[in-house]
C-alpha cells in the first residue's frame, strides 16, 4: 500500500510523534526516518522509490520474504472467523492447539509443553518466571540465578534486558536486576589468547563459568541461558567443543539450560534450530520471529514435561499459573505460525538454508578472505557477520567512536543492499530471508562488497586510531 502523503510530510510526522527502538532521538531528528514502503520476496521499496534488497530480513525474521499473498489471505480468514479470543482460564482455539501441536513435534530433546507470547522478549521473560517458580516450588528457594553472557542479546523487557550483556542496554536503567549475573562468551577470534587453540579457549571458558558457579554458591544458580549462534552482539557461533565444556558443568551442578533460538530457531542455520547444531540440550527454550516470519507478534517459550509436572504441582497448592498475556495464544497469530511453517516445509526452506547458506559464506570468503580490513568471517547456514579491523596482523579493532558499520551500512544501502551494523563489535550481520537463491547471494554480496569498499578504500588516518 503506497502513501499519498510526501516523504517530507510523513517524516515531520514521524519526528513530531514517534519515539523509536534503538534510535538515537538526536540521529532521529537530524537524519529523519527510513520509511519502508512495500515488499516483495527478498525486496523491499521505501519512500523514495528506492528498491533494496533485504539482506538481514527486517530484524532476522522474515524466514518466507516479503508480502505473501498466501500468509495474507490466512491471516483475513482468522480475523474473519473470529478476530480474537483470549485464552486464560482454559480457554483455547482451534489454531492455538495446532500450532502447539506441530511445534513440541519439532522441539529438539524434551521440549514437549508450550507457553505462546508476543515477543522474543517475554518468551525470555516468561521462562525466568517459570524459572523461578519452578525452584520456588522444589522448595529451592535460594536457587535463582541466572548467568547470561556479555554481549548476549536477549530483548529489552526488565528481565531479557537483563540478561542482555550489552552495557548501553543495562546504562542508566538501573539494570540488570538482582539475580542475574553474566559470565564471558565465547567468541574465540576476539578473545583467545595467543596460540590457544578452539578447544582449549572453550575449557577456559567453561572452567571461568565454573569459577563464577562456585563463587556465587551453586545452590544459588538456576540456569544458565544462551544463543546457539549469538545475534545482535556479533553473529557469534561457538568456539568448537564449548556447549559440551558447558553442559557438563551445568550438569554437575544442577542447573537448567536455557536455549534462545529467537534467531536461530526456524530454519535459519540449516536446522529447525541451533540447538540440533550444536548439541544442546535445553530444559527451556525461547522462540520468536522466524516462527510467523515477523508477519504476526508471536513468541513460543517451550519447557520440558518434569518442569511441567512442578508447575502442575503448583497448581494443585497455589491455584492457576498466574502468567499469561492478553494475546497469549493469539487466533490469528497461531494461524500464521502455522501457514508459515507449512509454507516454509512445502518450500523446504531449512535445506535452502543449509544450502544456500553454504554458499552465501563461500562467496563471502571469496569476496572478503584477503581483505586487509575483514579479520573474520562467521556464521553458520543464512547467518553471516563480515568482522572489520584496523589491521589483521597484529589484530586492531575499529574504534567504536569511528562508526565504521553504521557507514558502511549506509553505503550498503545506497548500492542497493540492507545489512544490519553491529556497532558493539565492528562487524555487519547477514541474516537474509530464507526464499533467497544462490544467484541472489551472488548479487547480494557484489552489492556489501561495493558498499564495503566505499567505506574501507577511503579510511582516513584518524579512522583508524
Ligand atoms: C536472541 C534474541 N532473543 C530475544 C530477542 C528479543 O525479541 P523481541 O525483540 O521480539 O522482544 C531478540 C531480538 O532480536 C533476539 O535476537
Amino acid at each position: 500500500m503506497s502513501s499519498k502523503r510526501s516523504h517530507e510530510d510523513l517524516a515531520k510526522a514521524n519526528r513530531d510523534s514517534i519515539i523509536h527502538p534503538a534510535t538515537s532521538i538526536v540521529q532521529l531528528m537530524d537524519q529523519g526516518p527510513r520509511i519502508m514502503s512495500e515488499g516483495k520476496g527478498i525486496h523491499l521499496t521505501d519512500s523514495h522509490g528506492n528498491t533494496v534488497m533485504d539482506a538481514i530480513a527486517g530484524l532476522w525474521c522474515v524466514n518466507i520474504g516479503y508480502g505473501s499473498e498466501e500468509l495474507a489471505d490466512t491471516m483475513a480468514d482468522a480475523a474473519r472467523t473470529m478476530g480474537y479470543y483470549h485464552t486464560f482460564t482454559a480457554c483455547s482455539n482451534e489454531p492455538q492447539i495446532e500450532l502447539a501441536e506441530k511445534l513440541v513435534q519439532m522441539a529438539p530433546g524434551k521440549l514437549n509443553k508450550v507457553f505462546f507470547g508476543s515477543s522474543g522478549s517475554d518468551a525470555n521473560d516468561t521462562i525466568v518466571k517459570i524459572v523461578w517458580h519452578y525452584n520456588n516450588l522444589k522448595g529451592r528457594e535460594q536457587k535463582k540465578k541466572i548467568i547470561a553472557r556479555h554481549n548476549a542479546y536477549h530483548g529489552t523487557n526488565i528481565s531479557a534486558a537483563s540478561l542482555t550483556g550489552l552495557p548501553g542496554f543495562h546504562k542508566m536503567f538501573d539494570l540488570p536486576i538482582q539475580n542475574i549475573i553474566h559470565t564471558e562468551n565465547p567468541h574465540y577470534y576476539a578473545y583467545a589468547e595467543p596460540g590457544e587453540t578452539e578447544e582449549q579457549f572453550s575449557a577456559r571458558r567453561a572452567q571461568q563459568l565454573e569459577e563464577l558457579i562456585l563463587k556465587e554458591g551453586p545452590d544459588t544458580i538456576a540456569a544458565f541461558i544462551a544463543e546457539p549462534i549469538m545475534g545482535a552482539g556479533g553473529v557469534v557461533p561457538p568456539a568448537k567443543g564449548y556447549f559440551e565444556a558447558v553442559q557438563k558443568i551445568l550438569k554437575k551442578y544442577d542447573i537448567l539450560m536455557i536455549a534462545d533460538e529467537v534467531i536461530c530457531g526456524y530454519g535459519r542455520t540449516g536446522y529447525n534450530f541451533g540447538s540440533e547444531l550444536y548439541n544442546i540440550k535445553p530444559d527451556l527454550m525461547a522462540s520468536a520471529k522466524g516462527l510467523t516470519s515477523g508477519y504476526f507478534p508471536m513468541s513460543a517459550a517451550y519447557l520440558t514435561d518434569e518442569i511441567w509436572e512442578t508447575l502442575r504441582y503448583g497448581s494443585e497448592t497455589l491455584g492457576g499459573f498466574s502468567h499469561g498475556y492478553t494475546y497469549s495464544g493469539h487466533p490469528i497469530g497461531c494461524a500464521v505460525g502455522l501457514k508459515n511453517l507449512e509454507i516454509m516445509d512445502r518450500l523446504n526452506l531449512v535445506q535452502n538454508a543449509g544450502e544456500v547458506g553454504a554458499y552465501l559464506h563461500n562467496r563471502l570468503n571469496a569476496a572478503f578472505g584477503n581483505h586487509p580490513h575483514v579479520g573474520e568471517i562467521r556464521g553458520h547456514g543464512m547467518l553471516a557477520a563480515v568482522q572489520m579491523v584496523v589491521d589483521r596482523d597484529p589484530k586492531k579493532f575499529f574504534n567504536p567512536a569511528k562508526k565504521i558499520p553504521a557507514r558502511v551500512a549506509d553505503a550498503c544501502y545506497k548500492a542497493g543492499v540492507i545489512v544490519r551494523p553491529l556497532p558493539s563489535i565492528g562487524a555487519i550481520a547477514l541474516s537474509p530471508p530464507l526464499i533467497m537463491t544462490k544467484e541472489q547471494v551472488d548479487e547480494m554480496v557484489d552489492m556489501i562488497q561495493q558498499g564495503m569498499n566505499e567505506v574501507l578504500s577511503n579510511l582516513s588516518a584518524d579512522d583508524k586510531e
